[in-house]
């Protein structure tokens, strides 16, 4: 038992007298790695360290043999990963990056009409070189635009040869008879197609009837359309309620519907009153009736406080109705005062 034991000493000592104090495991360096890697290392024992892929060395020891002392010396190799080209600028559009070093990815976008032709990332290679050929921004175009039936272009420039970019516009107008529904102005959108195309439709219109007391004009023609006009006039004393003109809309009806309204006879043979902020004798400026429409306050008398106010009323359609506060004087009853005599309230 003891001789075991005394061998086992023994050849502890021997090998530490021989080969010294063993080195650790060396300390990891970034972006190295190192041959052999062991736990720990007889002196004399060498190691290499290497740069990863994609890394290389910018100067720096990479070769160790394992000192007597057991201490790895100072490591200063230092492992840089590769940089690709500069790849920052990518004309009407943009990159997005942090650094152009491997393992790093870039990634372009275009701006709005603009498509990317090419792949939309690259990633930086182990060999300091772009994963893919660098895209560019191209410009999105139209073809030439479809022409609505029955409708014909008025407005078109191509700008890009036979073709339009994003944000040009074409119009168009309709044949004539016809109207159009939509806009008649389309653009190139950044999709590289037309915004909605407009329709063109025949549309056609009764012929007007003639208003009571009055007439209407209108092409002598087979059939009245879109766009035709027609005009409206009244007899004597009647007033046009409504335009003069008017119009086939595309809805296929007119734009307005005229009638003629008669004038009103006055039942008062006597007043002074307002008609259009002036004080007038009803009698002279109503000589052949009032016209449709017209309207004249009335002056009426507040006993209790002894003044005057005022009642507006108008001629509708042959109708006016005296506000029954206004009282006539008899022509007769000269000491009276008339209402329009008197303070206002
Ligand atoms: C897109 O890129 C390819 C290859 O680089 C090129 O041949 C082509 O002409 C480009 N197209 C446009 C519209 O720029
Ligand atoms: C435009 O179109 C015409 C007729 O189709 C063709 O002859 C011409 O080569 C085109 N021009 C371009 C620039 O594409
Ligand atoms: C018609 O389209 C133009 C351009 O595309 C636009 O500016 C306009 O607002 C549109 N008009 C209507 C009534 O939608
Ligand atoms: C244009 O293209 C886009 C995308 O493909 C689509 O969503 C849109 O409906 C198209 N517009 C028209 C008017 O066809
Ligand atoms: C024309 O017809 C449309 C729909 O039928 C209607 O909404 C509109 O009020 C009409 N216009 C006139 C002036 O009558």
């Amino acid at each position: 038992m003891i001789s075991l034991g005394l061998i086992l000493f023994s050849s502890f000592l021997c090998h530490v007298a021989i080969a010294g104090r063993t080195c650790p495991k060396p300390e990891e360096q970034p972006f190295a790695t190192v041959v052999p890697l062991k736990s720990f290392y007889d002196p004399g024992e060498e190691i290499v360290f290497s740069c990863k892929p994609g890394y290389v060395s910018r100067g720096g020891m990479r070769r160790f043999i394992c000192p007597l002392s057991g201490t790895w010396p100072l490591n200063t190799l230092k492992c840089l990963p590769r940089v690709c080209p500069f790849a920052g600028i990518l004309e009407n559009g943009a990159v997005r990056y942090t650094t152009f070093e491997y393992p790093n990815m870039i990634s372009f976008t275009c701006n709005p009409g603009f498509y990317l032709n090419g792949t939309n990332s690259v990633k930086c290679t182990q060999e300091g070189k772009w994963s893919q050929k660098l895209p560019v921004c191209a410009p999105v175009t139209c073809t030439p635009p479809p022409v609505p039936k029955f409708g014909r272009l008025k407005v078109y420039k191509p700008s890009s040869g036979n073709n339009s970019i994003y944000g040009d516009t074409a119009g168009f107008e309709c044949w004539p008879n016809h109207a159009m529904f939509g806009n008649d102005t389309i653009t190139c959108t950044v999709h590289g197609n037309w915004t909605e195309l407009p329709e063109c439709r025949e549309v056609k219109c009764p012929f007007p009837s003639r208003p009571e007391n009055g007439f209407v004009n209108y092409p002598a023609k087979r059939i009245l359309y879109y766009k035709d006009k027609a005009t409206y006039g009244c007899h004597d004393t009647y007033v046009l309620d409504g335009p003069e003109e008017v119009e086939c809309s595309k809805l296929g009806n007119w734009s307005a519907q005229p009638s003629c309204k008669a004038s009103c006879k006055l039942s008062v043979k006597k007043a002074t009153v307002l008609y259009k902020g002036e004080r007038v004798k009803l009698q002279e400026q109503f000589k052949n009736g009032m016209l449709h429409g017209e309207k004249v306050s009335f002056f009426c008398k507040n006993k209790e406080k002894k003044c005057s106010y005022t009642e507006e009323t108008q001629c509708i359609d042959g109708t006016i109705e005296i506000p029954p506060c206004f009282k006539e004087h008899s022509s007769l009853a000269f000491w009276k005062t008339d209402a329009s005599d008197v303070k206002p309230c």
